[in-house]
């Protein structure tokens, strides 16, 4: 691995904090807690070129390589986790998909307002809808069904769990379309969300990034033109797979931000609380744990460069970001676990930010692939 932070990465590592301290971190707590949608966060992400960060300028994206995702996603991360899944969505499960394997004519009429966040000034996101009632991890198990009409699919089925469900404009929807051939029988679809027979189901009240918004998507009968598939018949279970393998890296550095984040913060309380006749960081018990939560994060933070390095690279990067997302989310978890004991009662209360970001980390265990899953890709890509 070969890989340098230049001064590019810096500018943008400097934007994404500065976007989270300045307009994130005012209202966090109060979003959280009443579960309201940050659009104004996202507005001014749209603003910034961070909504369709990697996507070719001539759809409407900023060019910019994976490492710099990685860099705005953990700055983010730090502040508000809520802001970041619909980031990374957007950036990665919808934008980086379309790119990659759009036709011109869906990139046109798609991806250039998706990668700017907006059209005709209103805010304009995506959503990546695989995960059914029935089928979570085991994915190829699809129940919704796109009946092959011609000109036209007919989907019928329910999605759950959908990140920026509610908000989105664009959904792409994976169903099956063939039972007998398994996973070589299912597409994914462009479906807009107003067209007739697409029903949002109400918000879910979550543990975590309550701020985003998450909801079950369920379709009657709803015509999809035979234009709106993408890639050839059959590819879409491939088409999640690797579209996937790519949100995992930014899953990965969302859980990588949400530990550094509850990290610095004990850094800053341990500095200024003092127990027993002297500060907290003067305790050993302390500083074991402050060290332990700077040397995973460290580790997470390499995984996250090389699965992101090896995508620029035009390398396999699915064990990669199998790899990364995996300790990143167990770092985070662990970290904000034991940010919470540092802080002690105040750790157990919203203002000092560490119980929610413990709440927060739980998600990256489980979304985009749990951590089962992950163990299931790194072990088959071992065995092989
Ligand atoms: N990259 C590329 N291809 C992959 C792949 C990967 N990571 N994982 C599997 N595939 C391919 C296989 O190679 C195989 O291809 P062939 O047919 O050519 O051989 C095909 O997909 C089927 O794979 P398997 O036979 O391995 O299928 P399986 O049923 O045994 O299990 C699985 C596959 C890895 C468990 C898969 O189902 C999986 O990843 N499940 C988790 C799904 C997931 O991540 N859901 C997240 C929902 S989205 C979300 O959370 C978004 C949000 O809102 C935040």
């Amino acid at each position: 691995m070969q890989f340098v932070i230049t001064e590019e990465h810096e500018m943008i590592r400097k934007a994404a904090r500065d976007f989270a301290i300045n307009d994130c971190l005012p209202g966090v707590i109060e979003r959280d807690e009443h579960q309201r949608f940050p659009i104004e966060q996202i507005r001014r992400l749209a603003e910034l070129g961070f909504m369709g960060m990697m996507v070719d300028p001539q759809y409407g994206g900023s060019g910019l390589d994976s490492i710099s995702y990685v860099l705005a996603m953990e700055e983010i991360s730090k502040v508000d986790a809520s802001v970041s899944v619909c980031m990374s969505v957007n950036n990665s499960l919808v934008c980086w998909g379309l790119d990659t394997y759009g036709t011109v004519e869906q990139k046109s009429k798609y991806l250039t307002p998706l990668a700017q966040g907006m059209k005709d000034n209103e805010l304009y996101i995506g959503a990546f809808l695989l995960s059914e009632p029935e089928a979570g991890s085991d994915a190829t198990s699809q129940h919704t069904v796109a009946e092959d009409k011609g000109d036209h699919y007919l989907l019928n089925g329910a999605k759950n769990w959908i990140t920026n469900g509610g908000t989105a404009s664009v959904y792409l929807v994976i169903a099956q379309t063939d039972h007998s051939k398994g996973s070589r029988g299912i597409n994914a679809f462009i479906v807009e969300k107003n067209w007739p027979g697409v029903t949002v189901g109400p918000k879910e009240n979550k543990m975590g990034i309550r701020a985003s918004d998450t909801h079950p998507i369920m379709f009657q009968d709803v015509k999809v033109p035979k234009e709106n598939r993408i890639g050839e018949d059959g590819f879409g279970f491939k088409f999640a797979m690797n579209t996937l393998n790519g949100g995992r890296i930014g899953i990965a550095a969302q859980a990588l931000g949400i530990a550094s984040g509850a990290y610095e913060r004990s850094l800053a309380y341990a500095r200024e609380r003092k127990a027993f006749g002297k500060r907290l960081a003067d305790h050993q018990a302390i500083q074991f744990k402050l060290a332990d939560m700077a040397t995973r994060i460290e580790a997470a933070r390499l995984l996250c460069y090389k699965a992101a390095w090896e995508k620029d690279m035009g390398q396999d990067y699915a064990t990669s970001s199998a790899m990364a997302k995996v300790f990143a989310s167990e770092t985070a978890m662990w970290t904000t676990t034991e940010a919470v004991q540092v802080h002690g009662g105040y750790g157990y209360v919203k203002e000092y930010h560490v119980e929610r970001l413990m709440r927060d980390a739980k998600i990256t265990q489980i979304y985009e692939g749990t951590s089962e899953v992950q163990r299931m890709v790194i072990s088959r890509a071992a065995l092989k």
